[in-house]
């Protein structure tokens, strides 16, 4: 059992967990810029200040209520400030990367790196030049770079002057932006993805949205939609041989029971949650059971005469997804005590859970890389996986991750099972935060998923210095076997 030659092997990162250097080489503040540092239990956080001057501060994923502004603190530690410090460590981690044979390596451009206000006006060519350098730097070492053009980012400015995503313009400006990059780097980027899972974009932080109405979530999410369709035409103008993706959260669901009324209600939460953003992204258009579902929470999407036509047009040539856990899904009022990748389920008495409480379910791969397959017909790509944990040193000195290696193998063989049993088209696997980095959901330094360690704690304090786990020779040889090595020697 083996996988086809030029598997994609790698690691990925995004800008904002990762790159630092907020305010250096000209680069622009993005919302995630203002977002405070969390845990499990208490959500990362915005101060904003009020049309009174009132102070308050607002979990991440809550809506910024409509008389607000959220604004830097100076008494407050934003992880995304220096993140991982890629800017100033790019070159050492990429030989890392390098040594452990990384066919690919899946990274995200900061969009206010490029465009500092969000808008071609504010081109920032340092910018440009910081990502050509590392561009460069990978295919020195062969490694491809697959890159998303949108992880999370959206730029302070355009959030404050015009709610981000919800006002049309946003389309065009993100398009000079992507249009921008494909030309520039036409002959070192092949693969492009262009949101991070476009399916749990939300509120203020990601949309750029206030208030709680999901209606607005809605209609930005319309203009995600169209921006994404018009890089994918756009893309292949510039480069007929680009491969453009979209990235959906891809989470497992399962009913609870066999109760019929469970299933039902799987098929309609896994609609909602994944499908809806796959189908038009993959298919082309909206779906039934989403207009329905829009029209009875009165949702009326406002649009131009030709975008269902566009949406048609830039359908995406791969779908990439992320997996990290499954959810149980059920129509019975109970305790939700299972976390998640931004989500909580019911507990899922088969499985275990991580330190965080996302439970563990390698077979739930296999089952949504069956199903996301049966259903478009199109190459996917595992662009995200991992166990986030703690690491700690013992009295050598050393790491011994031995937890996240039998995470990660046993995801690998139920990958390899997929494709070659069950003949899932699959590009490559880049488990995520290959260096650790900060934890998106939490803001923590200590939920740690990377082959290779760096010092730093949860309030900012460490040296940023390197260090190999166990987990980073035991994955090399995963990469230098294609998949046939997996088992790791005690
Ligand atoms: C995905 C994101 O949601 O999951 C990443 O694309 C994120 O940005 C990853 O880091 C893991 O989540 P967390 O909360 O453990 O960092």
């Amino acid at each position: 059992m083996s996988l086809p030659e030029g598997f994609l092997w790698g690691g990925a990162t995004a800008a904002n967990q990762y790159e630092g250097g907020f305010d250096q080489g000209g680069r622009g503040l993005s919302t995630l810029d203002i977002v405070t540092s969390g845990s499990q239990e208490q959500p990362r956080q915005l101060t904003v200040k009020d049309a009174q001057g009132k102070i308050h501060n607002i979990s991440m994923y809550e809506g910024m209520p409509e008389d607000c502004q959220g604004y830097l603190d100076e008494n407050q530690y934003y992880p995304s400030h220096r993140a991982t410090d890629f800017y100033h460590h790019w070159q050492e981690d990429i030989a890392l990367f390098a040594e452990q044979g990384y066919k690919a390596y899946r990274m995200s451009i900061s969009w206010t790196r490029i465009f500092p206000d969000g808008t071609k006006e504010s081109l920032n060519e340092e910018g440009i030049l910081f990502y050509e350098r590392i561009f460069n730097e990978l295919l020195k070492y062969g490694i491809e770079p697959i890159v998303t053009l949108n992880h999370f980012d959206m730029p302070l400015a355009l959030a404050e002057s015009r709610e981000g995503w919800l006002d049309r313009r946003t389309i065009e400006d993100f398009l000079d932006y992507a249009v921008l990059l494909f030309e520039r780097f036409k002959e070192q980027v092949k693969y492009w993805i262009t949101f991070n899972e476009i399916n749990l974009l939300n509120g203020y932080v990601f949309l750029g949205i206030k208030g709680k109405d999901l209606g607005k979530r809605a209609q930005a999410l319309h203009h995600v939609f169209l921006a994404s369709a018009r890089c994918v035409m756009e893309g292949k103008k510039i480069n007929p041989d680009f491969q453009i993706g979209m990235m959906l959260a891809s989470a497992g669901m399962y009913p609870e029971t066999c109760n019929p009324n469970d299933s039902m209600r799987e098929i309609e939460v896994s609609r909602m949650f994944k499908y809806l953003y796959s189908d038009v992204q993959c298919r082309g258009y909206y779906p039934e059971y989403a207009l329905k579902e829009y029209e009875r929470n009165g949702w009326q999407l406002v649009m131009e005469s030709d975008d269902l036509d566009l949406l048609r047009k830039g359908t995406v040539d791969f779908l990439s997804f992320s997996y990290y856990n499954s959810a149980v899904i059920s129509t019975k009022e109970q305790e939700k005590t299972s976390r998640g990748n931004m989500m909580e389920a019911v507990k899922n008495p088969y499985l275990e859970e991580s330190e965080w409480g996302w439970p563990i379910d390698p077979t739930g791969l296999r089952i949504v890389l069956n199903q996301l397959y049966d259903r478009y017909q199109l190459p996917l790509f595992i662009v995200e996986n991992g166990l986030g944990a703690l690491d700690t040193f013992n009295d050598q000195n050393e790491i011994v991750d031995d937890a996240r290696i039998a995470y990660l193998s046993a995801h690998i063989e139920q990958m390899i099972k997929a494709v070659v049993h069950d003949g899932v088209k699959l590009l490559g696997y880049t488990p995520w935060g290959c260096i650790d980095i900060i934890s998106a959901g939490t803001g923590e330094m200590k939920k740690r998923y990377g082959f290779i360690y760096v010092d730093l704690d949860d309030s900012g304090k460490g040296t940023f210095a390197r260090k190999k786990k166990k987990s980073f020779y035991w994955y090399k040889k995963v990469i230098e076997s294609n998949g046939t090595s997996i088992q790791a020697k005690p």
